[in-house]
């Protein structure tokens, strides 16, 4: 008897009899734990999900896409690599969300509600110093816009260590993505720039940031949707800005094709506590310069390499590609030959995700990083603009690319200018196709 008992009473919890699932006791929290980050006002979500009356008509919509794993977006690959970012919700919150969206999203008591959950007036870290651009770009309402440079004169007057930097869009409407790279004083890196006014800069290896990974700058802070701030304090490390640099914001704008309307992003960091025995230091990573993909080529794969040429960890990767991207794979191949996938996931263009190593991996000097990717260049890719074309690497989302941007650390003693070279694949010259995993040379 009351065994039976029991089983009745679970059997009505499961079903929510007896504690039926309500926004203020149970959704609430969830939403406030996984998905105010980006479903806020001024954030890169299209609706908020802060209370009651803004979530409610969206029940079924949320219980659709935490099912479908649509939200919160991952794309990484359950079974290579732990990741200290990773945003996939537990069994538990999907249940919750899915129960409420069945019982007719009700409210409960509001006695239940938890403490709205605090954001710092639109910055996700506290930042100690902050740089926006002097003046705003004014984007005309439609046509394309090529990267522009912004290069601003900080007046920094002491070497600075900063651990963490978010870079913040001015206008998310129009600000597709964006980097603020740390110009060190000497660098001949946009010389030709005025300081304040947006600059077009000559040619692709300038474009992608190439003059600057040459030359040892670094990248400050990058905005992407979705992407929220960047964290360089990985083991007590931290990144460098060189007293007397300049900031240089990349700017990748698209018109709204409704209007004119302008941007001024800005980028703000958080300061060390304590010089750091390490540096972390951000850089394209592998990149595919020579990369083809033939014409309506449905599984196009284009391989790159690195090879590092001082110990140091990896803490961090981009994967990155344009519209016709599939998936991403970053491998090592260690000095003793074995080799190791650190991260696999498949590719969305409106996520530019980056992910951070839950443990930093350890490569020692002459571990080789190759990244795979593959394409889908056919007429059923439906981003695709022109299955027609042979498409090359280039900075416009009907090129290519395909790089992974990696975040490292190293000995603060060492000259970033000679932490990596571009090796294997890498150096071909430009075929009909690939570079392919064929070209990858294996002991
Ligand atoms: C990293 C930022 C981010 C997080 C975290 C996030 N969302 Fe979203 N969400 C977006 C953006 C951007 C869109 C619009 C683009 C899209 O639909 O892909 C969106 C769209 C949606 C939609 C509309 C989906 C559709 O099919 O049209 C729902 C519903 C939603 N999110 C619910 C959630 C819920 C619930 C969570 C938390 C469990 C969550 N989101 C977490 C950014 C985010």
């Amino acid at each position: 008897m009351k065994l039976l008992q029991r089983i009745w009473i679970s059997a009505a919890v499961a079903m929510g009899a007896d504690a039926p699932v309500t926004f203020n006791k149970d959704v609430l929290p969830v939403l406030q734990a996984n998905c105010q980050v980006c479903h806020r006002p001024g954030e890169v979500a299209p609706m908020s999900l802060m209370t009651y009356a803004e979530a409610r008509p969206y029940a079924r919509a949320m219980k659709n896409a935490v099912v479908t794993g649509k939200m919160p977006p991952w794309f990484a690959d359950k079974n290579v690599g732990h990741f200290k970012n990773d945003k996939t919700l537990s069994a538990d919150a999907v249940r919750v969300l899915s129960a409420w969206a069945d019982a007719g999203a009700p409210e409960g008591n509001g006695k239940d509600k938890p403490a709205a959950r605090a954001f710092n007036s639109g910055w996700n870290i506290k930042p100690d110093v902050v740089v926006e651009m002097p003046k705003p770009f004014e984007l005309p309402a439609k046509g394309t816009i090529n990267y522009k440079f912004v290069v601003v004169k900080t007046n920094f007057d002491r070497d600075m260590w900063v651990s963490a930097a978010e870079m913040r869009a001015g206008n998310t409407e129009v600000l597709h993505h964006g980097k603020v790279w740390v110009r060190p004083p000497g660098s001949q890196w946009l010389s030709k720039a005025v300081y304040g006014e947006a600059y077009e800069v000559e040619t692709q290896r300038d474009i992608i940031g190439r003059n600057a990974g040459e030359e040892g700058n670094d990248i400050l802070g990058k905005f992407n949707p979705g992407l929220g701030p960047q964290y360089f304090d990985s083991e007590g490390a931290a990144k460098f800005i060189p007293k007397g640099s300049d900031l240089v914001f990349e700017l990748h704008y698209t018109t709204n094709g409704k209007n004119p309307t302008s941007d001024a992003s800005k980028v703000g960091f958080v300061l060390a506590k304590n010089p750091p025995k390490t540096r972390y230091y951000f850089n394209p990573g592998p990149t595919a310069l020579n990369l083809a993909i033939p014409a309506r080529d449905g599984n196009a794969e284009v391989v790159s390499e690195i090879t590092v040429q001082q110990d140091m960890k990896l803490v961090y990767a981009q994967p990155h590609m344009h519209v016709r991207g599939k998936d991403f794979e970053l491998r090592l191949i260690y000095p003793t030959g074995e080799m190791q996938s650190v991260l696999k996931g498949k590719w969305d263009f409106e996520w530019q995700m980056g992910y951070e190593f839950e443990k930093p991996i350890v490569m020692p000097k002459g571990t080789r990083m190759v990244a795979i990717s593959h394409f889908d260049n056919s007429a059923n890719n439906r981003f695709n603009p022109d299955p027609a074309a042979k498409v090359i690497w280039g900075p416009q989302n009907w090129d290519e690319m395909s790089n992974v941007f990696i975040g490292v650390t190293f000995d603060v003693n060492i000259d970033p200018n000679v932490v990596f070279g571009r090796s294997g694949p890498s150096n071909l010259p430009r075929g009909d196709s690939g570079p392919t995993l064929s070209a990858l040379q294996l002991k």
